[in-house]
């Protein structure tokens, strides 16, 4: 097996977009970072040095760690920060896996800049279960801030208000044209007629899902999550922060610039950046002079083409890749996700919002909780949360004025290779709104969804256990449900949390801890000798 070497500088560098310079934290003085190649079974180094004033850590999100939490990187949940002046080899295998996953600091918000693609290769000879694209290009969406990002939310934080949206998005880092600022570095693609190109979409956004299109072009879907899925065709996508997508464009358009554009999906009446990045495709022998064609974009609160997409994913499921959706469940658990608000003196409205999960706002420990596990230190973490709301109530219609948030570091203990089934419900409480939900470890089936409150009676039946689509990150319909499955064969702490910066800061977040199997190579692995300390 080969053994793949990168190291990250992460280090200040100034960025200008939207007509104004700023410094940000970049890895290696790139915006947006790196991308990390590895082919399936390959062993990844990633030597971090931490030369800003920051505390950091970077998260491979959607690398299974089997095994190897150790390198997984939320901050407080497998590791202690990788404080400033000091380095972390972050060493992982890839096994089982490939696709477009990516990379991303796991701590504050340093994400907003501070992310990558992490694009994993098939085996050597193994080829992909689709035509093979003449070309691959990856595209990362973003939002970008004019101002300090680390100072939008502690100042947010200080007077319990939401914080402030993105002053644009973003593809590959450009916010494209935008009123009253020409804006150089827009990203352009050359194509050259009559070929396959796969785009490897990534939505790094801090807050917002957005709608992805190009004009006069239909984009074929093959891949979700680096997991592979029934090819489908569609003139756009709905992709949540967390997500990836890889999708096939056939360049068989007369030459010309086409537009590429992402714009933000919200359903629910909650302030979003409402600004279109945009970037271009470029047939070869266009002459300049033609003109870019433009492309309609889906409303903001298009919801049905949002649920027409998420719809129309299925696994592949052929022989090669089956779907292994776990049938038989021995954990059966509902979540619900809110978002609130906690009593606040020195706040401007007196409060604050919060957010929680079946009413436990999650609070990090000072230690890391995969330390307090694997060395069974007490007082870190109590495996008490709960499995199903402590009240039920009508999460979708009248809200209880009753159900006060619960601060809490309560875990959820599974057994090694237990099945889980997780239903996640959306709740009104101050307004529903759509949740990508992200579980690191672990790939997990969503085998339903649907609007309003979850009925454990009538909606079982009609799950899709033959070919769910298999993804890390979900989104929670706006006052609706997802279900989902999963088997815990993987040791470790791992965190599930909505992956909408925003509200994860305000505890929207829980973690399961797995215990070891019977028998050894079904055990976590010892820590490290690097791993920071806290
Ligand atoms: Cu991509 Cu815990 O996150």
């Amino acid at each position: 097996c080969i053994v793949r070497e990168y190291k990250f500088n992460v280090v200040m560098a100034n960025a200008t977009r939207l007509c104004s310079t700023k410094p940000i934290v970049t890895v290696n003085g790139q915006f947006p970072g790196p991308t990390i190649y590895a082919r399936e079974d390959d062993t990844v180094l990633i030597k971090v040095v931490n030369h800003v004033k920051y505390n950091l850590s970077i998260h491979w999100h959607g690398v299974r760690q089997l095994r190897t939490g150790w390198a997984d990187g939320p901050a407080y949940i497998t590791q202690c920060p990788i404080q400033p002046g000091q380095t972390y080899v972050y060493n992982f295998t890839i096994t089982g896996q490939r696709g477009t996953l990516w990379w991303h600091a796991h701590i504050l918000w340093l994400r907003a800049t501070l992310h990558g693609a992490l694009v994993i290769l098939p085996k050597p000879g193994v080829p992909y279960p689709f035509p093979s694209p003449h070309e691959e290009t990856i595209v990362i969406l973003g939002e970008w801030w004019k101002s300090d990002v680390e100072s939008v939310i502690k100042e947010a934080l200080k007077s319990g208000l939401a914080p402030n949206v993105s002053d644009a998005h973003t593809i590959n880092g450009h916010p494209g044209s935008v009123p009253n600022c020409f804006s150089k570095g827009r990203f352009r693609l050359p194509v050259d007629p009559g070929k396959k190109y796969m785009l490897r979409i990534i939505n790094a956004a801090l807050n917002d899902e957005l709608f992805f299109k190009i004009a006069g072009h239909n984009l074929t879907i093959v891949e979700v999550d680096a997991a592979y899925v029934k090819p489908f065709t569609t003139d756009t996508i709905l992709i949540a922060p967390g997500q990836t997508t890889n999708a096939i464009v056939s360049t068989d358009q007369e030459s010309g610039k086409y537009l590429m554009a992402a714009s933000p999906f919200m359903d629910a009446p909650i302030a979003v950046d409402n600004l279109t990045a945009t970037a271009t495709l470029r047939y070869s022998g266009t002459v300049s002079s033609i003109a870019t064609t433009l492309t309609s974009l889906p409303s903001k609160n298009a919801t049905p083409v949002a649920t027409k997409f998420m719809d129309s994913l299925r696994s592949l499921n052929s022989q090669e890749y089956p779907a292994q959706v776990p049938l038989d469940i021995d954990h059966s658990l509902l979540f619900t996700i809110s978002i609130g608000i906690n009593p606040c003196a020195t706040c401007v409205n007196g409060s604050r919002l919060a957010a929680d999960i079946n009413n436990i706002s999650f609070v990090l420990p000072k230690i890391s909780l995969l330390n307090a596990h694997f060395f069974n230190l007490s007082g870190v973490f109590t495996d008490d949360f709960p499995g199903n709301p402590l009240m039920p109530y009508n999460y979708t219609g009248k809200q209880p004025t009753n159900l006060g948030t619960m601060k809490g570091t309560r875990l959820y203990r599974l057994a090694y290779n237990s099945t889980v089934q997780l239903v996640l419900q959306d709740t009104g409480m101050i307004s529903p709104e759509s949740h990508p939900f992200h579980l690191h470890g672990f790939n997990f089936f969503v085998v339903g969804s649907g609007i309003g409150n979850f009925n454990p009676n009538k909606d079982p039946p009609n799950f899709n256990l033959v070919d769910p689509v298999e993804r890390n990150t979900v989104g929670v319909p706006t006052g609706g449900w997802v279900a989902i499955r999963f088997r815990a064969d993987n040791p470790g702490v791992w965190f599930l949390h909505c992956h909408l910066e925003v509200h994860t800061t305000w505890g929207l977040k829980m973690a399961f801890v797995v215990d070891n199997g019977r028998d050894p190579d079904e055990s976590l692995l010892p820590p490290p000798t690097d791993l920071p300390k806290c």
